[in-house]
């Protein structure tokens, strides 16, 4: 692309926690959630171009590809809706994430996308239009547009920043399962187990259980990352099926992986730092 490209980050998002507390008569749960972000993640290029193309790179590029339909194109035509601005662009998603894995992807990715699209037609990012573009591509792309540690409630789209754990290392593995977000949740067994107190420790995420039956290797991602050294807390992100371990330093993440890796080659993992 050329040098007019804009360049944004699609971070992945981590659910630090997640309290499932009432099913909602439109569907969804009312949760509350504590919403963290890594510093790597998916990546989205985009640039003035003579008409729209919108290709996508990366790792799972492909298996992304062979769904069609794609939250990125989504979030393009509805900005262009919300804003009245039609000029063409070629927009590039780098899918370095796994599709489907709780860690925000596709949440992530419409996000970067409204991000991108406001600095080049100069619309300011905490544009309260932009959030509502957002709320209605999905429950998790407001978190993504905001970017920053939060408690999420109602459908896990209104926010109140919190102090968040910036500079902890942290792991994501995953066992290569695509796992269906509304699947986990219709599993959920309907108990509210009370309301979260924003301390990772205190808290718990709610649909482990409805996970692990959705994919069993979810269990055995758990245990190897709750057996390394260091380990400050382990637990599902989201659906699942990624799973974290939090460290007191990036280093400790990194070697953390190399023994993952070693062990369990057929597993996605990421070795970052939060945000
Ligand atoms: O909003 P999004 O398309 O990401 O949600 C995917 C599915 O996850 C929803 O259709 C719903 O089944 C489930 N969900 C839910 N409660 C939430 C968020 C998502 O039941 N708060």
């Amino acid at each position: 692309m050329n040098d007019g490209t804009i360049v944004e980050l699609a971070p992945a998002k981590l659910n630090l926690a997640l309290h499932v507390r009432r099913r909602r008569a439109d569907g969804y749960h009312d949760l509350e959630t504590l919403f963290a972000f890594c510093r790597d993640g998916d990546v989205i290029r985009l640039a003035p171009a003579v008409a729209d193309t919108f290709a996508i790179t990366g790792p799972f590029g492909a298996t992304l590809a062979a769904e069609g339909d794609n939250l990125v194109t989504r979030a393009r035509d509805a900005f262009r809706a919300a804003f009245g601005v039609a000029a063409p662009c070629a927009i590039e998603l780098e899918k370095n994430l796994p599709i489907a894995s709780g860690i925000g992807g596709g949440s992530a990715d419409a996000a970067a996308t409204l991000r991108a699209l406001a600095r080049w037609h100069d619309v300011a990012p905490d544009e309260s239009r932009l959030f509502g573009i957002a709320a209605r591509l999905g429950a998790d792309v407001p978190a993504c547009l905001l970017g920053k540690s939060a408690i999420g409630e109602g459908r896990g789209d209104e926010l109140r920043v919190v102090d968040g754990l910036a500079g902890r290392g942290v792991l994501l593995v995953n066992p290569r399962v695509a796992v269906s977000t509304a699947r986990v949740f219709a599993g959920w067994d309907g108990v509210d187990r009370g309301a979260i107190t924003g301390d990772p420790a205190e808290d718990r995420n709610d649909l482990t259980a409805p996970a692990v039956a959705a994919a069993p290797e979810i269990a055995t991602v758990l245990g190897a990352l709750e057996a390394l050294a260091n380990a400050r807390l382990v637990r599902m992100s989201g659906s699942g099926a990624t799973c974290f371990a939090l460290f007191d330093a990036p280093a400790d993440a990194r070697s953390a992986a190399a023994a993952i890796g070693a062990e369990h080659p057929g597993w996605w993992w990421l070795a970052s730092e939060l945000a």
